[in-house]
């Protein structure tokens, strides 16, 4: 090979790498065939509400280990005559799949599929054999669990509702009728549905996602 063809078969290699990168670099546009959708990258791994062949979910596993957002007592939603009752009243602790809440914080809304698990544990003194606490109460073990999915492909209304007791088999629960939870949910909770205005970091994320949208 003389020089002349060497330096010809090096440009040509040359050319051949700049215009390779240069297309790869220009190609890159916000969203390639093959790049996971960033709001989908989000919801990746995130625990799915499972239902039965007759539409009932499933209680949802391992929510202990999701995102807890808050805890009320003896919050009490109802008008009613009966006298309030003796002691504290229960504890109410909140949790949502790790990913929803990231996703929350991020866009300020509530993906499709969400879950969110609410324990009922009722208060208690008790501390044990060395009795330490002389004033208080902390939560006693769950009793019960309230859920909440959003679904719009399964449910007409999005969000649907759900009471299952902690104890035994993954039994599934039928959606709860509409005036029964669903309801006071739309018209108080104050971000879809959801009475974020409990959660503190949630708020936060909703006040500050008003702030940036407004024009
Ligand atoms: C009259 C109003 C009202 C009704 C009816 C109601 N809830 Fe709620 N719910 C609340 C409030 C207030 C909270 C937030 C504070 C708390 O309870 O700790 C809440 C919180 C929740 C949460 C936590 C997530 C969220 O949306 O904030 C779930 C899950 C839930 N309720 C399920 C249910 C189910 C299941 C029913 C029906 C059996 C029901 N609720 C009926 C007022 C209501």
């Amino acid at each position: 090979m003389t020089g002349r063809q060497r330096l010809s078969l090096f440009s040509l290699v040359l050319m051949t790498t700049i215009t390779t990168v240069g297309f790869a670099i220009l190609s890159r546009g916000p969203l390639r065939a093959g790049d996971a959708d960033p709001k989908q990258k989000i919801l990746e791994g995130m625990t799915l509400p499972e239902y039965d062949a007759r539409g009932g979910l499933i209680r949802p596993e391992g929510y202990e280990r999701w995102t807890f957002i808050g805890t009320s007592l003896g919050i009490r939603y109802l008008e009613t005559n009966d006298p309030p009752p003796k002691g504290p009243g229960d504890f109410h602790h909140v949790f949502i799949q790790p990913q929803a809440y990231e996703y929350y914080l991020r866009f300020g809304e509530f993906p499709e599929k969400t879950l969110f698990v609410m324990t009922n544990c009722a208060a208690s003194k008790k501390s044990g054999p060395d009795l330490i606490n002389k004033h208080g109460h902390f939560a006693g073990k769950a009793t019960g669990l309230e859920v909440s999915v959003k679904d719009t492909e399964k449910f007409s209304e999005s969000w649907a509702y759900f009471l299952f007791t902690t104890a035994g088999e993954r039994k599934p629960s039928r959606a709860l009728p509409q005036n029964l939870c669903y309801d006071c949910h739309a018209e108080h909770g104050q971000a879809d549905n959801v009475f974020t205005q409990f959660y503190g970091m949630l708020e936060q994320a909703r006040e500050s996602h008003l702030k940036t949208a407004r024009p």
